[in-house]
């Protein structure tokens, strides 16, 4: 990766316009729309709460009708994501020359730089992205060797964010599951599953309209359990209304379906199209857990989903080789899985 792909300075040099680096190209550029935060569209992905008795059936049809749903009631102490967005702002707004310190190795997806969706867009996002798996505590001693108050606060919160929003997600796997007639059991993985926690930022963006903070991916993952703060930008792509905004609500967090739970359920289950566009006025993070099984195991439709009316859409792939495949080809990884 080059550093100098990053945005990190621009909070420092306002610039008044794009560069080219960033002016997305004229095909992509009718798909930016920026939401007015008033003016939200009727329909959006569902909102779910989860002490409502019948929350699985709910998460059952929406994950057949959107890929996406929002949460409430979730578990995960707002306190908790209020400090982890106050960290994530701090990391974020460090000088460029101290993040560049925790730079992600081209052979490693945990460290600090451009998103991992990158390499299949044409242009460089409006976005940074700093990737953890347990502790950061080697990142965070490398980023305030001499304060170690900076470090203890940075690794506290975000490692309780961290196991809070696990937590949230085991329980919403075991839902979606159930509400298919399975159980944790039936994913073979379900003990040796990884947790990625990842922090994504949106800083002001000049010309908002011609730029993108992430390009439309769906998650490579099962799934994707993301805190989007107070500030509007994720959008879900739906077939017939087009991109949508997902309005952030109080207290709210996000499902995002990903590829994976799109394979074990033969297609029943849809992988969410998603972006985030930027904004004039404000700087927005977001962060997220990614799950998913270790990188040595074979994934393929369950069979309790194929029969002779429905045979596998995809063939079986080792996860890493999937992983890969989808760095190479982007969305039309899925394309080249199908039989
Ligand atoms: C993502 O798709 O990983 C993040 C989306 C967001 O920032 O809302
Ligand atoms: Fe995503």
């Amino acid at each position: 990766m080059n550093s100098n792909n990053l945005i990190t300075n621009s909070y420092k040099n306002k610039p008044s316009s794009l560069g080219h680096s960033h002016i997305v190209p004229l095909d992509f550029t009718n798909m930016v729309t920026v939401p007015d935060s008033h003016e939200w569209v009727t329909e959006s992905v569902p909102v779910i709460d989860l002490s409502d008795p019948n929350a699985k059936t709910l998460i059952g049809e929406a994950c057949e009708k959107w890929g996406a749903f929002q949460v409430m009631n979730h578990g995960v102490s707002m306190e908790l994501l209020n400090q982890a967005e106050l960290e994530a702002f701090r990391f974020f707004s460090l000088p460029a020359n101290q993040k560049l310190r925790v730079l992600r190795s081209p052979e490693s997806i945990i460290g600090y730089g451009v998103p991992r969706i990158s390499s299949y867009f044409p242009k460089l996002l409006w976005s940074e992205n700093f990737t953890m798996m347990g502790s950061p505590i080697d990142h965070a001693a490398q980023l305030w060797p001499d304060q170690p108050h900076k470090q203890t606060t940075f690794c506290d919160v975000m490692e309780e964010c961290q196991k809070e929003m696990k937590a949230l997600t085991e329980r919403v796997v075991e839902l979606m599951l159930e509400s298919l007639g399975l159980t944790m059991e039936d994913l073979k993985w379900h003990s040796r599953g990884q947790c990625l926690f990842t922090l994504n930022s949106y800083p002001m963006c000049p010309e908002p309209e011609r730029a993108m903070g992430l390009c439309p991916h769906t998650d490579t993952s099962l799934l994707t359990v993301l805190y989007q703060s107070s500030c509007t930008g994720l959008q879900v792509f739906q077939d017939v209304i087009g991109w949508i905004p997902v309005p952030p609500i109080p207290g709210a967090i996000v499902i995002n379906i990903g590829d994976l739970m799109h394979i074990l359920s033969n297609g029943r289950f849809k992988n969410i199209l998603h972006r985030a566009v930027v904004n004039k006025t404000r700087h927005r993070v977001s962060f997220a857990v990614i799950y998913g099984p270790p990188s040595d195991e074979m994934i393929s439709p369950l069979t309790k989903f194929t029969n002779d009316e429905h045979p596998p859409l995809y063939r079986p792939v080792n996860w890493k080789d999937y992983i890969y495949s989808k760095a190479l080809h982007g969305n039309k990884a899925l394309l080249h899985l199908m039989n």
